[in-house]
């Protein structure tokens, strides 16, 4: 099944996470195949700038596909954690070339965490925005515990993880979790429009300055954060969480 639409525009290209029914929950395919079409676009000479959004006007992205983790051991949960983060969410934020997210709906669990590896973030004023994992009996694990931090600071980020909080495109605009608002319809065009604003600076300096950026991050707490990840995967809480997802109903921990 192919899930990524990719349309090269030069300067820009698209990328959109086609598996709407699930609300673009990102399985190990959709992760595999999203990471195999930037390394194709991180090579490609006319593509300057790069827009990640999601099919449908719902979701951006639901999260991790949590059917698919739903019976993991331990041992496969640390390691969902670690390669999504190598193929996926690290290999965006460490990119050459300027990535936008465009949250055109839900941005919850490891769709947040998608967005917020991305440079820079517009959003649709239907956006939702959330790390919910706690309330599933497990913690964000592509990222979420620390770019989050890293983003919106200590006070907003320890609030949103600690009470599963959905919050509108608004309350994001406040405390700095996106860059622009939009109308749903105008949605990729703002993402195109700040896209555009990049494209006319130097390429090498626009690799360069995210580099730079990024060194400002100690990486350890990736790692520390797939272990604690992984080790969720072995309590109780964890399987009524999910079992309380499946069965559309609230948990009981
Ligand atoms: N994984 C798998 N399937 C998902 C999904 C996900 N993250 N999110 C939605 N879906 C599926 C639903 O199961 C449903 O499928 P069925 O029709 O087969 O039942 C379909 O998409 C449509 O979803 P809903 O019927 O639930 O739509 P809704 O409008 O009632 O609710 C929603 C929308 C509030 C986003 C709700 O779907 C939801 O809460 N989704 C889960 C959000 C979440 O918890 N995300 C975090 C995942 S864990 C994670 O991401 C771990 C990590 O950090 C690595």
């Amino acid at each position: 099944m192919k899930y990524i639409k990719t349309l090269v525009e030069p300067p820009i290209a698209i990328l959109k996470i086609d598996r709407e029914t699930h609300l673009n929950a990102l399985n190990i395919d959709v992760i595999q195949q999203l990471s195999a079409e930037l390394d194709i676009l991180e090579s490609l000479e006319g593509v300057r700038v790069v827009i990640i959004i999601g099919a449908g006007n719902k979701a951006f992205v639901a999260g991790a596909d949590i059917k698919e983790f739903a019976n993991y051991s331990i041992e496969q949960g640390e390691d969902l954690s670690k390669r999504g983060q190598d193929a996926l969410f690290n290999k965006i934020e460490n990119f050459k070339k300027p990535i936008i997210a465009a949250i055109n709906g839900y941005a919850l669990g490891g769709g947040l965490e998608l967005a917020l590896s991305c440079h820079m973030r517009v959003a649709s004023e239907n956006a939702k925005m959330g790390l919910p994992e706690c309330s599933l009996g497990l913690i964000p694990g592509y990222g979420g515990t620390q770019r989050l931090v890293r983003t919106i600071g200590r006070t907003h980020a320890t609030e949103m993880i600690l009470t599963s909080r959905v919050i509108n495109v608004d309350f994001a605009e406040k405390i700095g979790l996106i860059n622009v608002k939009s109308s749903q319809e105008e949605l990729l065009k703002t993402a195109k429009k700040l896209a555009t604003s990049c494209v006319n600076n130097s390429p090498k300096s626009l690799e360069t300055a995210i580099k730079c950026i990024n060194k400002n991050f100690d990486k350890s707490g990736l790692i520390f954060e797939q272990k604690e990840f992984g080790q969720l995967f072995g309590t109780s809480e964890f399987a009524e969480g999910v079992s309380a997802f499946l069965e559309k109903r609230k948990p009981n921990y």
